[in-house]
């Protein structure tokens, strides 16, 4: 098999990718380790930035996004029991935030690739990358049983935290950097109508909470929980007490609770790893970094690397230049760094830190106190969370 770029990994990362690669007609194969129903499965990010909506109209995947998605103008600081709002489209010129699933964004990407007839091999294993430090990479896969190679131009690594891609770099060629936070997310989905239009992200003496939503009668809701909590130990039950228990009186009274449809725990990291390219081969997206996820920045900026790489890629394809591709790391890593800073300081602000006792929880209540009273303040929240521009 032969293609011009390999993408490794049919997360949203490569799926952007692969379509804008598309219209841009240059060919691209994906390698995807899992099936496309066990990607449609994993429940995760929930809220896109303006520019990652824009990337996915430029793909020409906008259509149910357009329909479905629900704007929102603002979002809603708790604390102290009480709510407050952050006016984002006030305090941005008229910017906002779509609500609308990774999951569906990657279903109709999915969608998209399948009626271009771009060739997507689920279920990939032992994929193994070589050459890319030369001109010809290749990239060895088994399908069914199967031994097969991908001749490529490039390779993009799009294949999130624990792939491929960021393990085949050759060791001292990457430096990074890292930061594990002692507790975890608690996620709960419910077809049930939100507490709330809007967002609510809730600092309570006994640790953060959130509430989210993927449509007017689905719910998503968070809770801090130690690292090392076990889902099994949250029963429905104790998870909506344990909820409303933490939300400002209103919300609390409007909570409506529900059968779990998904219950999982995820762990909170910051990790960056530098560079993003190595001969012909890109990394994009998680592979390349995580961020905690209070601030909803991760799939924004897998769609962010995919847009510098994009253009990179057909600025080669099309110009015969290199210039984008050299400079692909460099441009990435700029934007990628400023969310990091953005996602440690939500994740910061909201969650109870044991170790910083009661004197950081005092230090919290004034900075909170300081964003909601200040529009200087309130501003530079809603300018990152809106997303910095690309
Ligand atoms: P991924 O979505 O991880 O996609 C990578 C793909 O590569 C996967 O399909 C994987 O199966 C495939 N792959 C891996 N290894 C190989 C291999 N060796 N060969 C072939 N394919 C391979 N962000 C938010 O903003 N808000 C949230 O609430 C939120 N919650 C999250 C919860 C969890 C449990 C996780 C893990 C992440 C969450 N994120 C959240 C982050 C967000 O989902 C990611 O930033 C986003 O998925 C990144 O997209 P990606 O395409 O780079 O990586
Ligand atoms: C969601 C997740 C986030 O991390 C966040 O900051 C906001 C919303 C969500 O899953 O809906």
């Amino acid at each position: 098999m032969r293609t011009q770029v390999a993408i490794i990994g049919a997360g949203p990362a490569g799926l952007l990718l692969g379509q804008l690669l598309q219209v841009a007609g240059i060919e691209t194969v994906i390698l995807e380790r899992r099936s496309a129903d066990y990607v449609l499965g994993r429940i995760r990010a929930g809220v896109l930035e303006q520019g990652t909506v824009d990337l996915i109209a430029r793909a020409g995947c906008d259509a149910r996004l357009r329909q479905e998605g629900l704007p929102h103008a603002g979002v809603n600081l708790c604390f102290d029991g009480k709510r407050h709002r952050i006016d984002l489209a006030a305090l941005t010129a008229g910017k906002e935030v779509v609500v609308y699933g990774q999951t569906e964004v990657t279903r109709d990407l999915m969608e998209a690739r399948a009626a271009a007839d771009a060739r997507t091999v689920y279920e990939a294993t032992g994929v193994h990358l070589e050459g890319f430090e030369r001109a010809r990479p290749v990239v060895h896969f088994r399908k069914g049983g199967i031994a097969q190679t991908l001749e490529c131009d490039f390779i993009a690594g799009c294949d999130g935290f624990y792939g491929v891609s960021r393990q085949s770099v050759p060791e001292g060629a990457l430096e990074t950097f890292e930061r594990v936070y002692p507790f975890g997310w608690l996620g709960l989905l419910a077809d049930v109508p939100p507490a709330n239009e809007e967002l609510i992200y809730v600092n309570h003496e006994d640790g953060f909470a959130l509430c989210s939503m993927r449509s007017p009668t689905r719910s998503r809701y968070y809770l801090q929980c130690d690292a090392d909590e076990k889902v099994e130990n949250w029963s429905d039950q104790r998870f909506w007490d344990e909820l409303r228990r933490r939300l400002d009186p209103e919300a609390a009274a409007a909570l409506v609770t529900g059968p779990a449809l998904e219950k999982s725990i995820a762990p909170l990291r910051s990790f960056v790893a530098e560079p993003l390219r190595f001969g012909r081969l890109f990394l994009a997206g998680d592979v390349a970094h995580i961020v905690p996820p209070t601030g909803a920045k991760g799939l924004n900026l897998a769609a962010s690397d995919v847009h510098y790489l994009s253009e990179a890629l057909i600025e080669y394809y099309g110009e015969g230049s290199s210039a984008g591709i050299d400079a692909y790391s460099a441009r990435a890593l700029a934007r990628v760094w400023k969310a990091e800073r953005f996602s440690w300081w939500m994740t910061s602000l909201l969650h109870r830190f044991p170790e910083n006792g009661r004197f950081g929880h005092r230090i919290q209540l004034a900075e909170l106190e300081y964003l909601v009273s200040s529009d200087a303040a309130a501003a530079s929240l809603a300018e990152n969370y809106v997303g910095l521009p690309f």
